[in-house]
C-alpha cells in the first residue's frame, strides 16, 4: 500500500486494523495475512515456527523480484536457524555498541567531507543525491574496505540501484567488484582494518568459503544503504516540517539522539517485513496455516496505542523504546548501533551548519519512492541562505 504522507503509515492500514490478523491479497492475486499489533510482531519474529525463507512458496512478494546478479547470492537474511546464525554470528564483533563507538572519528570525518561539497552547490541542492546517498554508500566503502581511487565508482554503482530505475547492469558490476575486491582483502588481510581482512581468519580455519564472505558484504550493502539514505533526508525533512519539534532539539532541551529514536519510531522507513508459517500457528480465532504467507507492518506496530501513548504525535522527547524499527529477535537489525552513529551525525552536523535549511517550496508533488521499497524521496530540493 502506498503511503500519503511520506511519513505516515498508508492510510489503507486503518481499515486493517480492526482484526489481529487479516487476510490481504497481494500484487500478483496471492494472499497473505497482515498482522500488525505491537505484541503480535514481536511474538511472529521470535517464533520458531516462522520462517525468513524468500525461496518458499507461500513467502509474500511486495513486487515481481529483479535478479541483480547473474547468480543468485544467499544472504542470511533470509535464513533460518542454525544456518542464519552461524553466519550472523562471524559479523557481530564488528557492530557492538563499542567497536562502533571506536568508527566516531571515521564517520564524523564522512560527514564533515561530504557536508563541506553539499554546502558549496548551494544555496540550493538536492538532499537525497548531494548528501543522504553519499554519507550512506561513505559509510559501506568504509566497512568493507573500499580504496579510495574505486569510491566514485561504487558510490556510482549504490546509487544506480537505489534510484527509481535500477538496473541489472549496475547489480553484475557491483558484485564482480565487490567478487575482486573480497578476493583481494582475504588473500592479503590489510590486518583488522576493513570486514573481508577481518574474515579471513575464518577462511584459513575453513569455517567460511569466500562466496560466504562475499553474500555477507552484499547483505551488508543492500541492508544498510537505502535505509540508512531515506532516513536521513526523510529524518530531515519530517524535522523541518515540525519546527516546535526542531526547536526543542537546538535549544538543547532535547538531546538529539532522543530525537533521532522518535524519528525512527515514526518514520518506520522499512514499512513491512515479510515470513512464512513453516508450521500451522493460532493467532486469537484465526489460524495461519502452514506454508501461508505473512506481513508484519513495523509502521503499524509502532504506532500502537497500547504501546505508545498519543502515537500519532511526533514527541521528540518520547524515548520509544520498544520501537520495532530495527525488526525484532533473531533478524534484529545488525548494524543498527551504526546506523544511529551516522543518523546522529549526519542530521546533527546538517543544521548545525546550515541553520536556516528549508524545503524548496515544490512545484510539483516531491518524488517519493515507490511503495514496495524502503520509504522516503527520491529526490528533495532544499534551500539555505
Ligand atoms: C536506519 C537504518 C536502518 C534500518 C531502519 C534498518 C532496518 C532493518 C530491519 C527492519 C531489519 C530486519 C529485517 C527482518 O527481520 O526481516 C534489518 C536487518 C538487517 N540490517 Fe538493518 N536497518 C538499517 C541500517 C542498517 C545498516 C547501516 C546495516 C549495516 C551496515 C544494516 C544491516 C542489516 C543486516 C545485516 C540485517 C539482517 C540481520 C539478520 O537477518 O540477522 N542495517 N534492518
Amino acid at each position: 500500500m502506498t503511503r500519503e504522507c511520506p511519513y505516515q503509515p498508508a492510510r489503507g492500514y486503518t481499515s486493517l486494523g480492526a482484526d489481529r490478523a487479516s487476510r490481504v491479497r497481494l500484487y500478483d492475486g496471492t494472499t497473505a495475512w497482515f498482522v500488525h499489533e505491537h505484541a503480535d510482531v514481536r511474538a511472529l519474529l521470535t517464533d520458531p515456527r516462522v520462517s525468513a525463507d524468500r525461496t518458499s512458496p507461500g513467502y509474500p512478494q511486495f513486487a515481481p523480484r529483479v535478479e541483480l546478479a547473474h547468480r543468485p547470492v544467499r544472504v542470511f537474511m533470509f535464513m533460518d536457524e542454525p544456518a542464519h546464525r552461524d553466519q550472523r554470528t562471524r559479523l557481530t564483533a564488528r557492530f557492538t555498541v563499542r567497536f562502533v563507538a571506536s568508527r566516531r572519528p571515521h564517520v564524523e570525518r564522512l560527514v564533515s567531507t561530504v557536508l563541506d561539497r553539499f554546502a558549496a552547490t548551494g544555496p540550493e541542492a538536492d538532499l537525497v543525491s548531494g548528501y543522504a546517498l553519499p554519507i550512506a554508500s561513505g559509510m559501506l566503502s568504509d566497512l568493507i574496505g573500499v580504496p579510495a581511487e574505486d569510491v566514485d565508482r561504487f558510490h556510482g554503482w549504490l546509487r544506480t540501484l537505489a534510484s527509481p530505475s535500477p538496473t541489472a547492469e549496475a547489480g553484475i558490476e557491483l558484485v564482480a567488484y565487490c567478487e575482486d575486491l573480497v578476493h583481494a582483502k582475504v588473500s592479503r588481510p590489510a590486518g583488522d582494518t576493513d570486514l573481508p581482512s577481518a574474515l579471513a581468519r575464518h577462511l584459513a580455519t575453513g569455517e567460511l568459503g569466500e562466496q560466504d564472505v562475499l553474500a555477507m558484504c552484499m547483505l551488508l550493502l543492500f541492508a544498510g544503504h537505502e535505509a540508512t539514505s531515506n532516513m536521513i533526508s526523510l529524518g530531515v525533512y519530517t524535522l523541518l516540517r515540525h519546527p516546535d519539534q526542531l526547536a526543542r532539539v537546538r535549544d538543547g532541551e532535547v538531546p538529539l539522539p532522543t530525537a533521532v529514536e522518535e524519528l525512527l519510531r515514526y518514520l518506520s522507513v522499512v514499512d513491512a517485513i515479510q515470513r512464512v508459517a513453516a508450521a500451522d500457528i493460532h493467532l486469537g480465532d484465526v489460524t495461519i496455516r502452514r506454508g501461508d504467507g505473512i506481513i508484519l507492518p513495523l509502521s503499524a506496530a509502532n504506532r500502537d496505542p497500547g504501546v505508545f501513548e498519543d502515537p500519532e504525535t511526533f514527541d521528540v522527547a518520547r524515548h520509544p523504546r520498544r520501537h520495532v524499527t530495527f525488526g525484532y529477535g533473531p533478524h534484529q537489525c545488525l548494524g543498527q548501533n551504526l546506523a544511529r552513529l551516522t543518523l546522529h551525525t549526519a542530521i546533527g552536523a546538517l543544521f548545525d551548519r546550515l541553520p536556516d535549511l528549508r524545503v524548496e517550496t515544490p512545484t510539483t508533488p516531491l518524488a517519493v519512492n515507490p511503495a514496495n521499497g524502503v520509504q522516503g524521496f527520491t529526490s528533495l530540493p532544499v534551500r539555505w541562505s
